[in-house]
């Protein structure tokens, strides 16, 4: 996830592209540049950093582009840094998103004599745009031919030395265009230019929008299209979180775009093949006896569903392990067992130091992290990136989608490669993949019904949470949650292992909430649900079967997607404990005694 930005108008733009930045530095920062296109052609200031480490001249030029990455396709270095520009440096594009189809696109305009300086899908970009300005297009015109080549998701910014304005186009990923007395302006948010404007129109899919020094125009397929002005009310620091009171509700409501460009050019769904770049060798894969994720937290959970996935569809023991008690021992053979640290951050004390031991013991190591650069890509054999885009809750949320959702494709990858998959299981499975965002957005638009569930049971005096199968991690997950950001003494049970002990827990002031979807054994769960329902209490159920509701208090309908039911669940326990959290007052974004990173062991 980056943040974009432009301005034409009658401002110098630099002051405004540096402070646009810095708003929307909660994108993603590890690089961050600035093209301006004035008398002198365009001009290019980028580097890895911050922006408040980027030094720009005193300049009067009034059309620029601005860019902070979170780089998703190449490391954070100076040349990865945004703009990127075509060989002659006659055009530069910024650009939020993911070019999925960069690499022939690159191989052939490589073939064509074109020159790369990065490691960027982006960079396809300017090099396609220079093509059609050579064959005689207008900027505006260029930019719409060249949408029609690119695959992904995107929203770019684009200026050239023969175009007195800013060309803008999107596809998946957010774009508004600024209305200001003095100018107009992209951005990827509109906190980008609050300051200077609050009339904005937010572009849509397929859109391309000109700006110059007379205003806006916006086509769609090349016709004139007439999108509504909207005026934005929310002060500055609302705007930030898009309108949302909490990074951690912000960061709930991105998960489906999230989940997209986690799975984004992975899938082959027509040929039930996974793509995820991987170095280790296939017949290394094959020869596996065993796969040990190692993590913390949220992760920890992660890997504990993906641990499950593995060993159902991969046909290969697996087991997730918390990192701080993990030894690499039990007689196993460290040449045929792969260890998976699976971490956000990357940086975390324990999870470095669990794999480090693995190493030790000679196993090889695939680390599956959402932070490039950081510690565990350095030290893994191999990395997979879960691209969720920055998050700056404390408590996971949509990194942990992202993460099962990577680790969904691993999985297959696994399977294909072991032979244990057919085709058609493997297009089935993979099919459920592809409708997790819309089916965490189905959840997301019950969000009113949850709150009103979280309201209402604020108060109970203890949280149970219940699962079976791959419903258990999530209960768990839930538990978590809301310990972290309600305060709240909540614990998740495998719900076979209730009547062993936990009963003894349960009363009428005691909130109990139930995975009962598919993949997490609901008919045995829902016998789980009776043993508490005549202990008197109350049973909360993420539900995808027929009937379930008639055993609770409450259900909240999950979508059927097989063995990712639960984790469509989640999504619910994450809303939950938002609002209990909140109905609290608690400091939700930064919980008491947590940090989002825990670089000691
Ligand atoms: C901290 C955070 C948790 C997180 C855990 C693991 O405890 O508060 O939210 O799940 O670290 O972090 P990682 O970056 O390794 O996923």
């Amino acid at each position: 996830m980056c943040g974009i930005i432009g301005y034409v108008g009658d401002e110098p733009a630099l002051p405004i592209l540096r402070t646009g930045l810095e708003n929307l530095e909660y994108r993603g920062y590890d690089s961050v540049g600035v093209s301006l296109r004035g008398d002198e052609g365009i001009r290019l200031f980028k580097q890895a950093g911050r922006i408040k480490d980027l030094v720009l001249p005193d300049d009067e030029t009034t059309v620029g582009i601005g860019h902070t990455r979170w780089s998703t396709h190449g490391e954070p270095t100076d040349a990865n840094a945004h703009p990127h520009t075509d060989c002659g440096g006659d055009v530069a594009v910024v650009h939020n998103g993911i070019i999925e189809n960069y690499d022939t696109l690159r191989e052939e305009l490589e073939r064509d004599g074109h020159t790369f300086t990065s490691e960027t899908d982006t960079e396809v970009v300017p090099h396609l745009v220079e093509e059609r300005l050579a064959a005689g297009d207008d900027l505006p015109t260029a930019v719409t031919r060249v949408l029609d080549r690119l695959e992904g998701t995107f929203a770019l910014g684009v200026v050239a030395v023969d175009f007195d304005g800013i060309v803008a186009a999107r596809q998946d990923s957010p774009l508004v265009v600024g209305h200001g007395e003095t100018g107009s302006f992209i951005a990827s948010d509109v906190t980008a230019f609050l300051e200077h404007s609050r009339e904005v129109t937010y572009v849509e899919d397929g859109d391309v929008a000109v700006l110059t020094r007379t205003g806006v125009e916006i086509t769609n397929d090349g016709e004139v299209v007439d999108r509504p002005r909207d005026h934005v009310e929310w002060e500055a620091e609302a705007a930030e979180k898009s309108g949302y009171e909490h990074y951690m509700l912000k960061e709930i409501h991105e998960q489906p775009t999230a989940l997209r460009q986690t799975l984004s050019g992975r899938i082959d769904e027509l040929a039930g093949k996974v793509d995820l770049d991987l170095e280790l060798p296939k017949e290394y894969l094959n020869s596996l006896d065993e796969v040990t994720f190692v993590a913390c937290g949220t992760s920890y959970h992660a890997g504990m569903y993906a641990a499950r996935l593995v060993e159902t569809l991969a046909d290969v023991r697996a087991s997730a392990e918390i990192a701080s008690e993990y030894e690499f021992d039990g007689g196993r053979d460290p040449w045929r067992t792969l260890v998976i640290p699976v971490t956000q951050s990357g940086e975390t004390a324990d999870t470095l130091s669990a794999l480090r031991r693995a190493k030790r013991a000679g196993a090889r190591s695939l680390a599956v992290t959402n932070t490039l650069g950081s510690t565990v890509t350095r030290e893994a054999d191999d990395t997979v990136f879960i691209r969720a885009g920055p998050e700056i809750g404390v408590a996971a949320t949509k990194t942990f989608v992202s993460q099962v959702a990577t680790l969904a494709l691993l999985t297959v990858s696994l399977a294909r490669a072991r032979g244990v998959m057919s085709t058609t299981r493997s297009i089935e499975f993979l099919s459920n993949v592809r409708k997790l965002p819309g089916a965490v957005q189905q959840v997301l638009d019950a969000e009113q019904a949850i709150r009103e569930a979280a309201e209402e049971h604020a108060d109970d005096e203890a949280f149970f949470f219940i699962g079976r199968k791959l419903g258990y991690p999530v209960a768990l997950e839930g538990a978590l949650k809301l310990k972290e950001i309600a305060y709240v003494h909540a614990e998740g049970f495998a719900a076979g292992e209730l009547k062993h002990g936990p009963l003894a827990l349960v009363t009428p002031e005691s909130s109990v909430l139930a995975v009962l979807s598919e993949g997490a054994n609901p008919k045995a769960t829902l016998n789980n649900v009776k043993e508490v329902e005549s202990r008197g209490a109350p049973v909360l159920g993420c539900t995808s079967i027929e009937d379930a509701e008639k055993f609770l208090d409450v259900s909240f309908e999950v979508p059927e997607l097989g063995v990712l039911s639960p984790l469509i669940a989640n999504v619910c326990f994450q809303l939950f404990a938002y609002h209990v959290a909140k109905r609290k007052g608690r400091s939700i974004d930064k919980p008491r005694n947590l940090a989002k990173s825990v670089t000691v062991e």
